[in-house]
């Protein structure tokens, strides 16, 4: 070092910490949409075009996650393809010996585009799926014409050979067409397929009432995948995000504020989690002005969350505490105006029950429009 100084050890530092290094990291390239989905989990206020990170940056930023002791880039959005640079974007995080994973609604891509995005590396595609027919996928994304669009994506995909994710956010809407769903992800000889009940961050928080599921609906969903899971052994693996409102115990959401996984937001901020912005109380640094690993390991916002010193009762004395650590900190934000709060999906949180009477309410809401996700500014 210029100065004399010895370079930082982070990975002791690590360990001196007692904090894990991250499995995977979230890219979101642009907030840049063609769809308007009334689900987009995205933050109400989205990072204009004017302020995404440069190329230059991001493969800075995938160096140090490699470094840091990242495993699998996931490259998303709004719409990844909208970035014109994507090819050098996955050269460049395939280089620092990253897995690269596209999270794409398949709007924008061509056939040559995905060779290209071959050529360069990438490893795996994820498909998001808003409904199994026209009519459906077209209404829920707010895009005539996309479905059909994304039938030749997914032909396209199948014919270079990348390995396929589907990933079906469900909802009220749309709920009846999960078993569909499971039928189109084995024609499209998909590895794997993600079902996601509609969680309530960013946008889709506007649309709760024409989205949420009814308690009957979310058994079934849980039936349909358990039902599926069995059947399909050895053909297709089923990830599932059950919906919590109506649930018991919360998740684990981020496999744990700060242990496994980061986001770095289009515009460069790093967050523990896609929805960290909603939690204002926080701060977050910016990979413009900081390393990764510092972010990561001294980082206030990352810090803020971690373990268990910072948990009220009663999950301070809960034994499911390192289990679910007291499931999602944005929800507990959301619902009860406190992010250090137990999240009321959970059974002992004094507003559960409540909680479980407005999920009955909103779900027999009559049939609420959706309120369509707009653009970021330039
Ligand atoms: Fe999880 Fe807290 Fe509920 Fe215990 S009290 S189950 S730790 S959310
Ligand atoms: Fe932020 Fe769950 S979405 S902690």
């Amino acid at each position: 070092m210029m100065d004399g100084t010895a370079p930082m050890d982070w990975r002791a530092e690590g360990k001196r910490l007692g904090i894990p290094a991250p499995i995977a990291m979230l890219a979101e390239l642009t907030h840049r949409c063609p769809l308007s989905c009334p689900y987009c989990s995205n933050p109400m206020e989205l990072a204009q075009r004017s302020r995404e990170l440069e190329t230059e940056n991001w493969v800075r930023v995938f160096q140090e996650a490699a470094e840091l002791g990242v495993l699998q880039l996931h490259l998303s959005g709004g719409e990844p393809a909208s970035r014109r640079d994507l090819e050098d974007l996955v050269v460049a995080a395939r280089k620092a010996g990253l897995y690269t994973n596209l999270i794409t609604s398949g709007i924008g891509l061509t056939e040559r585009r995905l060779a290209a995005l071959d050529e360069a590396g990438l490893d795996h595609v994820q498909l998001s799926l808003q409904g199994t027919d026209a009519g459906m996928a077209d209404r829920v994304g707010g895009y005539k014409g996309g479905f059909k669009r994304k039938m030749q994506v997914a032909e396209w995909i199948g014919k270079i050979g990348f390995p396929l994710t589907l990933n079906a956010v469900v909802h009220r809407q749309n709920l009846h067409q999960l078993p569909d769903a499971i039928d189109m992800a084995l024609e499209m000889g998909a590895r794997r397929i993600e079902v996601a009940i509609v969680q309530f961050h960013g946008w889709a928080m506007v649309n709760r009432d024409a989205l949420m599921p009814t308690k009957e609906q979310a058994e079934e969903a849980s039936r349909v995948v358990a039902e599926a899971r069995e059947r399909l052994k050895g053909r297709l693996v089923l990830d599932y995000v059950p919906a919590d409102y109506h649930s018991d115990y919360p998740k684990r959401c981020m496999g744990g504020w700060g242990t496994t996984g980061l986001n770095v937001a289009p515009d460069g901020e790093v967050l523990p989690c896609h929805a960290a912005q909603t939690i204002q109380s926080l701060s977050f640094d910016n990979v413009r002005d900081k390393g990764l690993a510092e972010i990561w390991y001294r980082g206030a916002a990352f810090n803020a969350y971690r373990g268990f010193d910072w948990m009220q009762e009663p999950c301070k004395s809960c034994p499911r505490k390192a289990h679910d650590f007291g499931g999602c900190r944005c929800q507990a934000m959301a619902l009860a105006g406190d992010p250090a709060a137990t999240d009321p999906v959970c059974v002992k949180s004094p507003l559960h029950a409540d909680l479980q009477a407005r999920a009955q309410q909103f779900s027999h809401a009559p049939d609420a429009e959706l309120t369509y996700r707009g653009q970021p500014g330039k």
